[in-house]
């Protein structure tokens, strides 16, 4: 979604704030702008569509002498909520003034109030934004101290941000604040940059301060000086990022989706890492927090997320009641807090979430936490506010994810989630030797996926025809349905083929009536209990004509029904869960990509959702 970027240091800040946009492009945006200060003046450009627009007009519009002189700046990359992406809604805005510029993630409630009482006064809006009316209203407030006029400014404000705002009279500073939307501020030597997502200055500086919620910071090029709303100081620790510049580069893949679907046996292996006790068969998961007593007592696990982190919860579900005997629910997290959830302090809620950031799912986590819930985060953003919200959880350690389409962060939250019911299981009812093998197989999850990515060449042959059609279905039971919805989601998100997973058993109890012939109809059919049922309904569906691309066990029974077979190797059925998926990003990248598709960046998706 929106993206902020701000610099003020020793450098010239253009090509820093473009290249800093150029980093957020992933989370997706309809526009992108940015104002500079110079000397006096600020300057202000904005353009429809992408970065590389914006840095077209910088060229065509400002003196190269201007590009690369030092000045403080403020950039974005808008996702539109109030108003169509125009020039006129893309940030900065400014004030009534315009000597003050204001960038904005997030949405203001009670910006309609906010802008009938302006008008009334005498405003005329530029734009059709809430952003404005919060520019407006610090222009209102201001008599020569801009972070006096944020923070009252702010006072009136409803609803959730993450601003940075900078005055054509203050030269050499940039004030920040946020409340629900994240910002980091870099700490370089000589420079600081905002970002609302560290990879736009991990090429800068390691060294950052998280914002907290009513947090507004001064920052100069050699300080960060941080109150909240009443100007009572606050003190924030300064944190070292963990991952490495290379990390949101392509590194010769041709788009970040593939780069992230290979890195995977590394980064289940980053999940797994010190948390196997293979001696014991268990896990050992100091995050967790839970101690003997705490496991027997729970009485539940409620996992809530969004899209594919949803999907990963569904699978823990699985886990949690076959290994630990252990109630298991998942919610879809928008739904969470809107049924007044029946939770109480026995209830472990688990908030799975890649960015850390998703709005339903961090208003999830403040309704159980509110309900006196235990709460734990599965996160892979390290610092970002569900992780640091929950004050307990695992991460991931999938290292940054800049393809909109989540992969690896799904097959990470798997694995650890398969690592906690072992560990609950093995300190509730599972048995030594069942702990022992199960250990043992959630070891080799990244040979099982490495076995997976040898097929590369042989499942982008299966998308030829795939990538033909305009309806797929994807079928699975038990662990291996959410397995297909996840199939189905992947696929839809990034070729546009209109996909839909199912329970392999639902599809004759409606669904059925929209195959045609030559239909594609993926089947997991892996090593299950229930694997000769499966592979009935996938011959109901060879019966109506469907073309079965069939996911099926190394040397199990390979459905002579099946066009196409994908293999993965022999494995329990839960950890299967894990190869399979790697198969069908495999596959819908494929598809993707030879429908010539934006992979990365699909139209009308961000990357991470910060509104409700
Ligand atoms: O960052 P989160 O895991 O909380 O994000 C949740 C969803 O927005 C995300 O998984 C989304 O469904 C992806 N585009 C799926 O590929």
């Amino acid at each position: 979604m929106c993206g902020i970027v701000g610099y003020v240091g020793r450098h010239a800040a253009t090509p820093v704030l473009l290249g800093g946009l150029r980093r957020l492009e992933y989370r997706g945006y309809d526009s992108a702008g940015l104002s500079v200060q110079d000397g006096k003046e600020l300057l202000t450009l904005r353009a429809v569509g992408k970065v590389s627009r914006l840095a077209d007009k910088v060229r065509a519009e400002w003196p190269e002498e201007l590009q690369t002189r030092r000045v403080v700046g403020i950039a974005h990359t808008r996702w539109a909520t109030h108003g169509a992406p125009t020039e006129a809604n893309a940030h900065p805005h400014a004030d009534a003034s315009g000597r003050i510029r204001l960038v904005h993630n997030g949405i203001i409630e009670n910006y309609r109030a906010i802008r009938a009482k302006l008008e009334a006064k005498g405003h005329v809006f530029a734009s059709e934004t809430d952003t404005e009316a919060v520019a407006r209203l610090v222009g209102e407030y201001y008599k020569g101290d801009l972070r006096k006029a944020v923070i009252a400014a702010l006072r009136q404000v409803e609803g959730a941000y993450g601003i940075a705002v900078i005055s054509a009279d203050e030269p050499g500073r940039i004030i920040v604040a946020r409340k629900g939307s994240p910002l980091v501020i870099g700490v370089g030597e000589g420079e600081c940059l905002i970002a609302s997502d560290p990879s736009a200055l991990i090429s800068h500086t390691r060294r950052v301060i998280y914002l907290d919620d009513g947090d507004v910071a001064l920052v100069t090029a050699d300080s960060v000086d941080i109150t909240d709303l009443n100007h009572a100081p606050m003190d924030r620790d300064v944190a070292e990022l963990e991952f490495e510049p290379g990390a949101v580069e392509k590194g010769g893949y041709d788009h970040f989706m593939l780069k992230e679907i290979h890195e995977q046996p590394e980064s289940v292996r980053n999940a797994l890492r010190g948390r196997l006790d293979l001696l014991n068969g268990t896990a050992v998961l100091s995050g967790m927090g839970t101690g003997a007593r705490e496991l027997l007592d729970l009485q539940r696990i409620v996992m809530v997320g969004c899209g594919t982190s949803l999907h990963a919860g569904m699978v823990g579900d699985f886990a949690f009641e076959e290994l630990a005997a252990l109630p298991a629910e998942v919610q879809p997290a928008a739904e969470f807090r809107y049924r007044n959830p029946l939770v109480d302090g026995r209830d472990l809620v688990v908030a799975i979430s890649q960015s850390g950031e998703t709005a339903d799912t961090l208003a999830a986590v403040r309704e159980a936490k509110d309900k006196g819930a235990m709460i734990m985060g599965l996160v892979n953003v390290v610092g970002s506010t569900i992780a640091r919200e929950t004050g307990r959880g695992v991460y991931l350690h999938a290292g940054p994810e800049i393809s909109v389409a989540s992969t690896k962060a799904f097959t990470g939250q798997v694995a650890v989630l398969l690592l906690m019911a072992l560990k609950l299981g093995r300190g509730r009812r599972l048995s030594r030797e069942r702990g022992l093998a199960l250990a043992a197989e959630i070891a080799r999850l990244p040979e099982l996926i490495e076995a997976v990515l040898r097929q590369d060449a042989a499942i982008a042959k299966v998308a030829e025809s795939m990538a033909k059609h305009e309806h797929a279905f994807f079928l699975g039971r038990g662990p291996m349905h959410p397995v297909a919805l996840e199939g189905a989601l992947k696929l839809k998100e990034i070729s546009y083929i209109h996909a839909e997973g199912y329970h392999a058993a639902e599809l004759k109890h409606g669904p059925i009536a929209l195959l045609t012939p030559g239909m594609p109809v993926v089947v997991l059919a892996n090593r299950s209990p229930v694997v000769d049922k499966t592979l009935g309904n996938a011959e109901e569906c060879k019966a109506r004509g469907a073309r079965i691309i069939a996911i099926v066990t190394e040397g199990g029974p390979v459905a002579a029904i099946a066009d196409d077979v994908i293999q993965i190797p022999d494995c329990d059925p839960l950890v299967a869960t894990i190869p399979a998926a790697v198969a069908l990003q495999l596959l819908a990248y494929h598809v993707a990509r030879l429908r010539g598709c934006p992979i990365d960046q699909p139209r009308n998706l961000a990357k991470s959702v910060t509104v409700e």
